[in-house]
């Protein structure tokens, strides 16, 4: 069912300190800024060859990427975001399954203006999954 391995998010407390490691001392191709107010971060986004590094900051008090960050003040891998062809058809199964999906169940617009849906973490060894509309 997934395909392509579209992102790793990674959670920084510093979104510009993050970006300028990636840029001066790894030499990755680094993006502008990009504030989601509707998401409650700001993702600066990271193109690697083969797939992309999402760095979050939160933007304003109660984002998702904040109570992380609470738990691990240096940063780390948030989620990370598979593409699938059909995503209704993708949470039905899993739903089939009995994998639970975050929030209402429904794809909401993610960062990259597709579809997406986020997967419990305790239901996939530990780790957020989010599924993306190819
Ligand atoms: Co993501």
């Amino acid at each position: 069912m997934i395909g392509r391995l579209n992102h790793v998010a990674i959670a920084v407390p510093d979104l510009s300190a993050a970006a300028e490691d990636y840029r001066t001392r790894l030499g990755a191709e680094v993006g502008p800024p990009l504030p989601q107010p509707d998401h409650g971060v700001t993702v600066i986004f990271i193109t690697l060859p083969n797939t992309k590094i999402e760095l979050l900051e939160p933007l304003g008090d109660a984002g998702p990427i904040t109570g992380f960050l609470a738990k691990n003040p240096s940063g780390g891998i948030h989620h990370i975001c598979y593409e699938v062809d059909d995503i209704l058809a993708a949470r039905d199964q899993l739903i089939a399954t009995g994998a639970r999906i975050l929030g209402d169940g429904d794809p909401k617009t993610g960062a990259h203006g597709k579809p997406v849906l986020f997967l419990h973490p305790k239901d996939f060894t530990g780790t957020l999954i989010e599924l993306e509309q190819a």
